[in-house]
Parts: structure tokens; sequence; C-alpha cells
């Protein structure tokens, strides 16, 4: 294992882009940032300088961050941000996950123009757990605004009502030709006919989950969000915001050049309005001469079957690199719904999670308060299930008392390597929607999804116990629930949310603190002295 040290300057770009010209906010001047390539076991000393003119703090989305919850992110979660002409150091340790991750800005809407790949590769003398593909490319789905996105997000939070669309999705920041001017803005691979290529796809969109397709060519997903899987060969990939990909491709088709292509997975009962087009990149052949590429047929943005096929089809590589068994016995039920309601007292949209409609604290950052023990800043009392259970896909509108939520800011506490499960369950007041929900410093196994009500006592039978999919983020089924499991082996507090960027300003939040353990090597560090101040 060795140690890379990465300086990173946040600070004002000019783009061109869907022909205007726009003043963004990026990482060492370029759109994607950086992609940081590391081995499992390395560490990772990162030096963020913000020489832009908002607060920046910086997430390593599916790191784990053991005992070093400092360097997880999250604003006023693990840290105060920090201010414009100000610096901080993320110091962490990569272990036990290899594959594809990513960083984000992790504090208003900036993270649609501050993100970049997190590439981990086995430590040397290791290997993959299928043949070496020739070459590993990162193919990043992002998400464009014709404005500045500080202030679409916050007059979206201002005015409590829905932010603007966007206007774009980019594929390694680019629109691809389907846009206005845009043509030369289209991303572009070469490959060599014959050969494997991996390619680690990442959706860090704000607000849409995505289908990926290649014209003429399957791929076979070996690992999501950093952990293996079991080989699965499909011909469209489904990708919520959070999520990563990877996936082998074997570019055996006649020589010519062929679209990779992403439109959204947008299903909503009522329908919400969303930017419905498609980002495309070319993939030539080496000695291509054909004018024409071929475009692959996507499926209709609301094909929940396509979706749900795709994400329950995945299993975990049980017995591979890292992989961790299913803890069998549970400390900690949890039911928690997940959707979009009203403000108590007002017709403002707010989100919550058993209808606690989640608030980041502006004084100190809640680590601080539990390193410190200061009380005021967060309080110990999200509740273990709703407090009336209904019908959830089905609710009574007229039943007030249930649509209506209030603004708190609360953790559920663990002890240290408690095993909780959680079952997370959409509602249906407002709309019936997809919430792909994150969980920080943890992966957890998905042990089963569906539609419609969870069946608290028929559940439990389909649960995969042997070798569910590990993630760090999982698309709850739009009018359903998913069965979660982790164990909390890891002290601090951790942010769990909705990764639809216009859910977690409105309050799809929650949090979780973990105790520290008996030993040493089981207890939080004192925070590092660069640590911002609010
Ligand atoms: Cu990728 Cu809390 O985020």
């Amino acid at each position: 294992p060795k140690s890379s040290t990465l300086a990173t300057f946040v600070k004002k770009l000019t783009v061109r882009k869907l022909c205007h010209e726009q003043v963004i906010t990026a990482v060492n001047g370029s759109l994607p940032g950086p992609t940081l390539r590391v081995r499992e076991g390395d560490k990772l000393v990162v030096h963020v300088l913000n020489e832009s003119p908002y607060n920046v703090t910086i997430h390593w989305h599916g790191v784990f961050q053991l005992l070093s919850a400092w360097a997880d992110g999250p604003a006023y979660v693990t840290q105060c941000p920090i201010r414009p002409g100000h610096g901080y150091t993320y110091k962490f340790n990569i272990t036990g996950q290899e594959g594809t991750l990513w960083w984000h800005a992790h504090v208003s809407w900036l993270r649609a123009t501050v993100y970049g790949a997190l590439i981990i590769r086995p430590r040397s003398g290791h290997r993959y757990p299928f043949p070496k593909p020739h070459k590993e490319i990162p193919i990043l789905i992002g998400e464009w605004w014709n404005a500045n996105v500080v202030n679409v997000e916050s007059q979206g939070r201002l005015s409590g009502l829905p932010p603007n669309n966007s206007d774009a999705y980019t594929i390694n920041g680019r629109p691809g030709d389907l846009y206005p001017c845009s043509k030369k803005q289209t991303y572009k691979l070469k490959v060599v006919q014959g050969k494997t290529y991996m390619l680690r796809i990442i959706n860090a969109a704000l607000n849409n989950q995505h289908f990926f397709k290649i014209a003429n060519h399957r791929m076979t997903v070996v690992s999501v969000d950093a952990a293996y899987t079991e080989p699965y060969l499909t011909d469209v990939v489904v990708i919520a915001p959070g999520q990563t990909t990877d996936v082998l491709v074997t570019f055996d088709q006649r020589i010519g050049s062929y679209y990779m292509a992403a439109k959204p997975y947008a299903s909503t009962v009522p329908a919400i309005p969303f930017d419905n087009t498609t980002t495309r990149g070319l993939i030539l052949y080496e000695g291509d001469t054909s004018p024409a590429p071929v475009m692959p047929a996507l499926p209709d943005f609301d094909d929940t079957p396509t979706a749900h096929r795709f994400y329950t089809n995945l299993t975990g590589l049980a017995g591979g690199p890292h992989w961790m068994p299913v803890p069998l016995h549970v400390d900690e039920h949890m039911f928690v719904t997940v959707g979009v309601n009203l403000l108590r007292g007002g017709q403002r949209f707010a989100a919550s999670m058993n209808n606690e409609s989640f608030v980041l604290p502006s004084r100190l950052s809640m680590l601080e308060a539990f390193f410190d023990n200061v009380s005021g800043i967060y309080t110990t009392d999200f509740p273990d299930k709703p407090a009336v259970k209904f019908d959830y896909t089905n609710p009574n509108i007229g039943n007030t008392s249930l649509i209506f939520t209030k603004k708190s800011t609360k953790v559920k506490k663990l002890k240290f390597n408690s095993t909780v499960e959680i079952v997370l369950q959409n509602t249906a007041f407002l709309a019936i929607e997809n919430h792909p929900i994150h969980v920080h410093g943890f992966n957890f196994h998905v042990l089963a999804q569906g539609f419609g009500n969870y069946d608290v006592v028929n559940g439990p039978k389909c649960f995969n116990l042997v070798n569910p999919q590990s993630r760090n983020t999982i698309a709850v089924p739009v009018g359903g629930w998913a069965v979660i499991r982790f164990q909390a082996n890891n002290p601090g507090v951790w942010l769990a949310h909705c990764h639809l960027d216009v859910h977690l300003p409105l309050g799809l939040a929650m949090g979780f603190q973990v105790e520290n353990g008996p030993t040493p090597s089981s207890t939080l560090p004192p925070p590092p002295p660069d640590l911002p101040k609010c």
C-alpha cells in the first residue's frame, strides 16, 4: 500500500455549452474534475483549497471512512464547510473495497459541476475476479443547467416550489450531438476490435436515474458501488444517482462506430416534469470509415419493469474479494418511510423519513457535537417506525396528520457493531416516486425489494441472505420498498439520504450515530487540527 497526495483547487471556470457561455465552479480547471486512481489499502491525502466564492466540502461517495469520519465531507454533518479562501486536508484509507466510487461537493447543488471518479484497483499482486480488461474507462453521467446551480437550488428552497429542470445530461462532461451547439462536445472512445474494455459507469446526475446502452453490444456487470457482483450479462444498465456500475464490454462487432447513450428512467405517479433528453457518446472502432454510427434503442422513460429486472437480477460475488457474509442476527429493526410531504402550517413542499423532515445544523457539525458531547445540535430520538401504520402507497390524502411533516435534526443511535435492518417504504402523499437512498460510511446488503406495501409477516421469507448485492445507494422502487441490512462497525455520525438533490434540501434524510467501541481501534480519533470552523 502506498500513500497518494493530491492538491485540488476549487475555483471558477468558464465553459461554453449548449450555445451559452457560463461560469461554473470546478476542480483543477476541468469538468468532470480529476480522476483519482488508487489501490485497495492505499492512503489518500487530498488538500482542498477553496478559491471559489462559495462554501465547499468534498464527499468521497461510498468510501467506508473507517475511523476517519472527519474526512467524510457532508456539510454540517461531519464538518463545517470550507469557506472561500480556506482549505482542508482530507486524509483516509481505502480498505475492504474495490471497484468504482466517486467524489463530489456535498453542499448546496455544487456537485453538479464539482465531481469526479475514484477508481480503486486491487492491491499489487492481487487480481480482479475476472480476466483483466484491455483498458478501463470512466463514464460519468452528469446533469447540466444553463444557470448557476447554487441559485437554482436556493430559489427552489426559498420559494418552496420545485426548482428548474436541467437543460442537458452529459457523458464525461459532454452533452453529445443531440443537443444544440454540441456536435463537437460529444465524448469519443476509440476501441480496438476484439478487445474487452471495462466501463466504470457513475451516475453523477442530480435528479434522475438513467438507462445506459451501447448499440449492438452487450455488457457484463462485474461490480456495483465498489463491491463485486456475480457476472450479469445485460443489454441495458439502470443506474440511480450515487450508484456506480462496472461493466465489461467486448468490442466484437463489425468495424464501425456505435453510440453509447443515456436517458432518464423517471417513473412517478402523477408524472412530474423532468428533462427527458438523451446524451450520447461515440465508440469508434480503430480503422472505422463508416459515416453513420448505430444508435441503441433505449427503453421508455417510465419503463419500470426493465429497471426492476436489472436491479433485482444483480447478486453479490459471495466468497469473492472483500465479500462480507450477511449478518444473520439483527439487533435493530427499523421501518422507515421515504417520501414527499407538505410542511405543517403551509403549502410548502417538504420531504421526510418517518415524517421527520431533516434540517442541517449551522452552528457546529454533528460529528463535532458527538465528539465533544455538545447538546442542542441534534437529538437521538429518530423513530424506529412511523407513528401510525397506514396504507403507504395509497394514503388517505384527507388525513392531514400524515401528509404534513415537521422539521427536526434527528439521528438513530446505534451500538458499536450492532446489526441494523431497515425496511425503506415509499409513501404516496403527493406522488409515488423512486428514491435512491444513500447511506454514508457503510455498504449494506440489499435483502429484498418490491412494490406496494411491505409485508412485515411474509417479507422475510423472500430475503436473499446468501449472495445479496452490496451497495451504498439503493433505488427504492417507485411505490414500493427495499430491505437493507448492515453492521454499524464505524463510530461517528453518518448521513442517510435521498440522492436526488431536489429532495435532500427538502429534508429526505436522517442520521445514524454509531457509538465508539471498547478499544482504541474502535474509537473515533480526535478531529484534525485544520477541520474548518462554522
Ligand atoms: Cu453522494 Cu451524501 O452523498
